[in-house]
């Protein structure tokens, strides 16, 4: 740790988590290097590194490798993730979420239908389900920590009611991706997103974005590049390029 933040208690991991000094040095070099041999150091990077990273990624989040691809954050993949439904499908958000996750399905005219908490806090499977059925909801998109309250969704319990009403589930795991484990393909959640810069302690411009082969299979990308076609049929497919 940081000789400046030995010591302290850091209470902000919410708005920006610590970068370790080791991720640190491991960025710096890498650009340092890009001043002076920057495609040798690109190779490097593509052919030894990138494939190392994403492993230990893998590994530490228990998910198939084919299930993970990397994003620059998380309003970028949920917007790619929303151009590539059908554009006619049942939208449950949650009223107050981030609006990161509730944007993208406003602004591109989905039918949206939203759920209110009680209390000001909790959001109970009760109220999900009656809204299911209520609106014939086909996909609800919803942050696992909210980012005002606190309060956590027990991500099991909801994918089980997904499961049972055919009811797609999109996780933002911002607040939580790196602080508490989530076995989502053990779960199958369809879609897990996350900006890295908060609990998983990794600066800007990085995040993770998991998918279940099922939903891939019926979303395929639609804001693609070479990479795109280079890994078909798998997360990667999201990643358009470097
Ligand atoms: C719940 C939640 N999702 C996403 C984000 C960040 O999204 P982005 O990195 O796209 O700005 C935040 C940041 O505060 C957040 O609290």
């Amino acid at each position: 740790m940081e000789a400046s933040v030995q010591q302290k208690a850091y209470l902000n991991t919410a708005g920006c988590g610590i970068i370790s000094a080791a991720s640190l040095q491991a960025g710096a070099d890498i650009y340092n290097a890009f001043s002076v041999n920057s495609s040798t150091r690109s190779e490097i990077w593509r052919d030894k590194e990138d494939p190392l990273y994403r492993k230990t990624l893998s590994q530490f989040l228990e998910v198939e490798e084919d299930r993970l691809a990397f994003i620059p954050n998380f309003s970028y993949a949920m917007n790619i993730v929303v151009q590539s439904l059908k554009g006619d499908e049942q939208v449950l958000l949650y009223k107050y979420d981030y609006p990161s996750i509730t944007a993208p399905f406003i602004q591109n005219g989905f039918n949206v239908h939203f759920l209110e908490s009680e209390q000001g806090f909790a959001l109970s499977l009760e109220t999900i389900e009656q809204a299911f059925i209520a609106n014939k909801i086909d996909i609800i998109a919803i942050g696992h920590v909210q980012w005002q309250s606190g309060f956590k969704i027990e991500l099991g319990p909801l994918s089980a009611l997904c499961k049972k009403y055919k009811v797609r589930v999109i996780v933002d795991a911002t607040q939580s991706l790196g602080a508490i484990p989530i076995p989502m393909q053990q779960l199958g959640i369809d879609v897990v997103i996350a900006s890295n810069y908060k609990w998983m302690n990794s600066g800007f411009g990085n995040g993770i974005i998991y998918f279940d082969p099922s939903f891939l299979a019926d979303y395929p990308p639609v804001i693609t590049g070479a990479a795109s076609l280079d890994f078909a049929g798998t997360a990667r497919s999201y990643e358009p390029g470097d």
